[in-house]
């Protein structure tokens, strides 16, 4: 199997449910336009996202990493007309493309872009009381996974579900430790999640346009004593 092959199928699939629309095309032209890294979520897996935010029934969705808001979008709109994504960015130049982005979607109304460093927007979410959120998706920087995830787990509540994108890497996961901060960052958060024993969790691995790489799915435990722990 080749890169060729899989990003084949990702376009096949992608053009199966009738390609990009013209909201989500703009966002990854403006993303373009404006030199951002091109590392959002392909279209299958922002597919995916909204799929798994409507089997969630969530109305209350927290991001951390929004980049232009390509995956911002296509959570957001799972939410209904009263729901609420917050999303967290540390480059104000990004959350500036991605409001932009998110007011051309007409998702300005359910989605709050927050500019800042990643940890301490999760505290201050916490000190107003924020959440409990239905769901979390983990996608900033990798070093710190851990505890984005051990913050979203204190922002939680039973049956909330936490996804974190990029946890494979190509491959390089399994290939025991190296000096990639990304790596070992994720390594790390895989351990500690794998290890967590109030959430139910699973970890898998994707091919596409985007290369080989995976994403993790938990969901916190009635038992767990979210909201208090960690
Ligand atoms: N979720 C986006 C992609 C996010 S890319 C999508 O799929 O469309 C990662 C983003 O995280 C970048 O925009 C980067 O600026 C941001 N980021 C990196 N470190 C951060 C930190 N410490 N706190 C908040 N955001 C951070
Ligand atoms: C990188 C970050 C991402 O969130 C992603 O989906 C792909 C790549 C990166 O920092 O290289
Ligand atoms: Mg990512």
């Amino acid at each position: 199997m080749s890169d060729e092959l899989y990003t084949a199928v990702d376009s096949y699939l992608d053009e199966l449910f009738g390609g990009p629309d013209r909201v989500l095309a703009a966002t990854l032209e403006r993303s373009a336009a404006a030199g951002m890294p091109q590392i959002a979520v392909s279209p299958n897996l922002g597919r995916f996202l909204h799929v798994l935010a409507l089997a969630r029934g969530a109305r209350s969705i927290l991001e951390i990493g929004t980049l232009a808001g390509y995956s911002a979008i296509w959570l957001a709109r799972a939410l209904p007309a009263d729901g609420r994504l917050i999303s967290l960015e540390r480059d104000p130049k990004h959350a500036e493309v991605a409001r932009q982005n998110i007011a051309e979607a007409g998702l300005s109304d359910r989605v709050e872009v927050r500019v800042g460093r990643g940890l301490e927007l999760l505290d201050e979410l916490r000190d107003e009381g924020a959440g409990p959120f239905d769901m979390v998706f983990i996608d900033a920087d990798k070093a710190p996974y851990t505890e984005y995830f051990h913050s979203a787990l204190r922002l939680a509540r039973p049956g909330t579900l936490i996804v974190a994108d990029n946890v494979v890497r190509e491959g390089r996961v399994a290939l025991g430790p190296g000096d990639d901060e990304a790596v070992t960052g994720v390594q790390r958060f895989n351990a500690a999640l794998a290890a967590d024993e109030r959430v139910a969790a699973a970890i898998v691995q994707q091919v596409g346009a985007k290369g080989h790489d995976g994403m993790a799915f938990a969901v916190v435990r009635a038992a767990a004593g979210a909201n208090g722990g960690s």
